[in-house]
């Protein structure tokens, strides 16, 4: 075998995170697991090895039973029909599991009740009690995402009691500055109940000799972030909550507690391969892969699932049976950012997967998932990016390459692959070139490094596109027919080995060009090194559409840079008094679409009655916020200097409902997006809208009139 030839098969689980079944997921859940795990899975399989890739929904803890109280229905009906969504789009997408389950599965709940029981047994699992912060506005414990507060880290204003999800960093409730109850809004108070904690302080240092070594090709960021765990130190962990959604601690006495979303989750890497073996027929076939020390486990997570990659989950293997494998690599992403900014309603509704599938080719959206993937850093999501690495690289150098080929050969050579006769240099070189790029391609998945393998198949079709430019068949095709018959080959034979080595990465594609090369067999039970063999002169063709369509954004040139807001003329309905706070009033507002809430701080500016019936200008899309328990939907724009707040005022005559800024249907805006973006007074009251950096200016109007600041606040002053 070539030089990446490993001449034997590998054993390899494919560990792929479990999407919370609490919402839809986004291009960036994909970039770092659905298509990285795909892509290696089925590049290994090529390979012959013997891959199993496990995974399913993540149906339990706090981010279901959040959305359920939200939408005021079970989180039972949360999580079914989140996991056919997840279900659904990872099929769409092509993203093929051996086993795509879920946690609320029986199997699954039992086995995670016997390894806890198993871990109590050993003392690795103790009862402790705790105190656990407790909301006696609601009578209720707020385990996890139930308890807000700033993070201590990060600054970041709502991070969660048990994660914050700007810098990742793990906390206990207390910890978090100013805490308070997502749903009343209330600081809560501490209360003593009884949990089971985990020992992970015993695993300290079995988890740093395992840090310490094999570890030289994990990403970088990985390692560090690891280290600096570890060099903190470990404290053990409570894993049951007070909350009636999710596993049954089954011991008495905690009937009204469940197992610790994340504690059970990870289990299900173990427990999702057992199942699959109970499936085939083979309940214990699953020892092949976890006592086997020669089985490579690869996890594809994102970043603020490290942790319990790298330390819970091999703290728990370690303690419930020290025979079993670790982690061989956990190939986490960094973050990809989707700055709302771009997302204009002409561009789309976000970046959810499935409205992704429903107007994009699925390896288009695997194509840009894998070119801008945060292997190594944060990268950003913009749709012209999107738009353009596609157009320009997939339809472009690929797409092109095999469409020129194919249509050449099949209009001038009778529908079939022409037979090579003698081959030049140039004609040489390019069937070289096909082994290189092949190596370097299997090379670079070897090492789990996938943009820059998907480049080294896209640079084979920029060389083939080269090698037709310079021999320019349709000159030969008059001067030498038997030359012009090897050109076409040698492309085909290009074409062909393309098909194989992009398989991995954009498997329907592959198999439209397979099939357009005249093979009727699946592409995908093919084997890599099949990649260097020829394509048999004299195959019939079945050329059809070129490979992909190109991806028109409906409104040319960049977005907006206003696109990501909807800010509309309103009016105030009713103002009344907030019921927790004295400086807050809760006004009703008729946005002409509806009414809405707000909450607004402006009670020592403006009595009720300068505010009744008057027109102000309105942030429409702002996420929902909590406010002291009452719920505040969008905001009104004001200045604001030391001494005064003056709302920002439409004309007279201005209409309700008139769009001021952005478009009408920008998706919702988290608080911290909106405050990147500046509005300023400007001369003679007039508020401007600037861009993150200030780059750009846009006055507010309705129709011709400007919008102008009330209370007389000074050009410079700031408005929010
Ligand atoms: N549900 C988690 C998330 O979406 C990931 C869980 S991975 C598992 O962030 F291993 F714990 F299952
Ligand atoms: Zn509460």
């Amino acid at each position: 075998m070539p030089a990446v030839g490993r001449a034997i098969m590998a054993k390899i689980l494919v560990c792929v995170a479990w999407p919370y079944a609490s919402g839809p997921r986004h291009l960036g859940h994909a970039c770092s697991t659905f298509i990285p795990a795909d892509v290696f899975a089925r590049y290994h399989r090529m390979r012959g090895d013997e891959v199993l890739m496990v995974g399913g929904s993540d149906m339990h803890g706090t981010p279901t039973t959040v959305r359920a109280d939200e939408e005021g229905v079970t989180p039972k009906e949360v999580a079914d029909r989140f996991h056919a969504l997840h279900t659904k789009n990872i099929e769409q997408l092509g993203v093929r599991y051996d086993l795509y389950w879920n946690t609320a599965a029986e199997d699954h709940k039992k086995w995670v009740q016997d390894i806890f029981l198993s871990l109590r047994d050993q003392g690795n699992v103790y009862e402790a009690t705790m105190t656990s912060p407790y909301c006696t506005t609601g009578n209720h414990f707020l385990p996890d995402r139930y308890v807000e507060g700033k993070c201590p880290n990060c600054g970041f204003e709502r991070a969660r009691g048990d994660q914050c999800d700007n810098c990742g960093h793990l906390w206990d409730p207390f910890e978090l500055v100013d805490p308070h109850c997502r749903i009343h809004g209330t600081p809560p108070v501490p209360r003593e109940t009884k949990h089971f904690f985990f020992r992970l302080s015993a695993f300290e240092e079995p988890l740093k000799k395992w840090m310490a070594s094999g570890k030289e090709r994990w990403r970088n960021h990985v390692v560090t972030f690891t280290q600096s765990w570890l060099r903190e130190g470990l404290r053990d962990r409570p894993v049951t909550r007070d909350l009636d959604w999710g596993i049954e601690v089954p011991v008495p006495g905690y009937e009204t507690k469940r197992i610790y979303v994340w504690f059970e989750a990870v289990m299900g890497y173990l427990t999702a391969t057992k199942e699959w073996f109970k499936l085939h027929g083979k309940p214990e076939g699953w020892k092949d892969f976890w006592y086997d020390p020669e089985a490579k486990h690869v996890y594809f997570v994102g970043k603020d699932n490290i942790v319990f990659h790298t330390i819970m989950w091999p703290a728990i293997l370690m303690a419930y049976d020290p025979k079993l494998d670790l982690p061989a690599d956990v190939p986490a992403t960094q973050y990809l950012n989707i700055s709302s900014e771009r997302m204009s309603t002409g561009h789309g509704h976000g970046v959810w997967l499935s409205d992704l599938l429903e107007r994009f080719d699925p390896d288009q959206i695997r194509y840009y998932a894998t070119v801008t993937m945060p292997e190594a850093k944060d990268t950003d999501f913009t749709w012209e990016d999107f738009a353009q690495r596609n157009n320009s690289e997939l339809l472009a150098v690929y797409g092109n390459f095999v469409h020129r080929a194919l249509t050449f050969a099949d209009k001038n050579f009778a529908h079939e692959v022409p037979p090579a006769g003698f081959l030049d240099a140039a004609d040489k070189a390019m069937v070289r070139a096909i082994e290189d790029q092949w190596k370097k391609v299997g090379q670079n998945l070897e090492y789990i490094h996938f943009k820059d393998a998907i480049k080294e198949a896209i640079q084979l079709a920029r060389l083939g596109n080269q090698y037709f430019d310079q021999k320019a068949p349709w000159d030969l095709v008059r001067k030498d027919r038997a030359a012009c018959g090897t050109v076409l080959h040698v492309s085909l034979r290009v074409a062909r080995s393309l098909a194989l080595v992009l398989a991995p990465f954009l498997p329907f594609s592959s198999q439209r060009l397979w099939n357009a090369l005249g093979y009727d067999t699946d592409i995908h039970a093919q084997r890599w090194e099949e990649a260097l063999e020829d394509v048999p002169a004299g195959q019939r063709l079945r050329v059809g559409k070129p490979l992909f369509a190109k991806i028109e954004l409906e409104a040319a040139g960049p977005a907006a840079p206003d696109a990501g807001f909807d800010v509309r003329i309103a009016r105030i309905l009713e103002v009344k008094d907030h019921p927790n706070a004295d400086k807050l009033y809760v006004l009703t507002v008729d946005y002409g679409a509806g009414t809405r809430d707000i909450v607004s701080g402006i009670k020592n500016d403006y009595a009720p009655d300068q505010l009744r019936g008057r027109t102000i200008a309105y942030l429409l899309n702002l996420q929902p916020a909590r406010l002291r328990g009452v719920e505040s939907r969008g905001m009104l724009l004001a200045g604001e200097d030391e001494k005064v707040v003056g709302l920002v005022l439409p004309p007279d005559d201005a209409k309700v409902g008139t769009q001021i800024l952005g478009v009408a249907g920008a998706p919702e805006l988290p608080f911290a997006e909106f405050q990147k973006y500046k509005l300023r007074v400007g001369e003679e009251g007039r508020v401007y809208f600037l861009g993150k950096a200030e780059e750009v200016r846009i006055p507010l109007k309705a129709g011709d009139a400007y919008l102008k600041v009330d209370k007389g606040l000074k050009e410079g002053t700031w408005v929010h």
